[in-house]
């Protein structure tokens, strides 16, 4: 499994392969399709947010493995204007554009864990997880291969 991807954002062409690495990472680790779909979108617009709100950024997506479960983490960081009400900012409808403002709630809506650091001189980083539970029979496997 590959540990961590990194994709540079600085326009729209680049949620193309932000995307495309969030699914493939997401399936490796062994999300269900619909699950990578939704980490997919989440990517989206988060990615989308640092086009338009900050020009540039970058992506880290990193799968982590532990006993009971795996999970994707995403870290979205920009060095933008930062977003000066996070709060009202994560609610549906808040925008400081003449847009939808459902980038935000949406993408944490999607994710099971999701946080926004931000400041008007560091810009903005989210971290956004999905877990999902390892079962019996793949601790199992896991711990054979590992007595092999
Ligand atoms: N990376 C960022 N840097 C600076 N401001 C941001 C960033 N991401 C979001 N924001 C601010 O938070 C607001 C809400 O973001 P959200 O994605 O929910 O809505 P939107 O981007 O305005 O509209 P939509 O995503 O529906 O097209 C934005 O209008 C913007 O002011
Ligand atoms: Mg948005």
């Amino acid at each position: 499994m590959r540990h961590e991807v990194r994709v540079p954002i600085s326009s729209d062409a680049d949620l193309v392969p932000a995307r495309a690495e969030g699914r493939a990472l997401a399936r490796e680790l062994g999300f269900s399709q619909t699950d990578a779909t939704l980490i997919a979108t989440a990517i989206s617009e988060i990615a989308r947010n640092i086009v338009v709100h900050a020009r540039s950024g970058e992506l880290v997506m990193t799968g982590i493995q532990q006993p009971h479960r795996y999970g994707l983490v995403i870290v979205a960081s920009d060095a933008g204007p930062g977003i000066p009400e996070i709060d009202t900012a994560l609610e549906r409808g808040h925008t400081s554009r003449r847009s939808l403002g459902l980038g935000l709630p949406g993408a944490r809506r999607l994710m099971d864990e999701f946080e926004v650091e931000t400041d008007a001189a560091k810009g903005t980083t989210v971290t956004m997880t999905k877990w999902r539970a390892r079962d019996e029979l793949e601790r199992l496997r896991a711990r054979r291969r590992e007595r092999a």
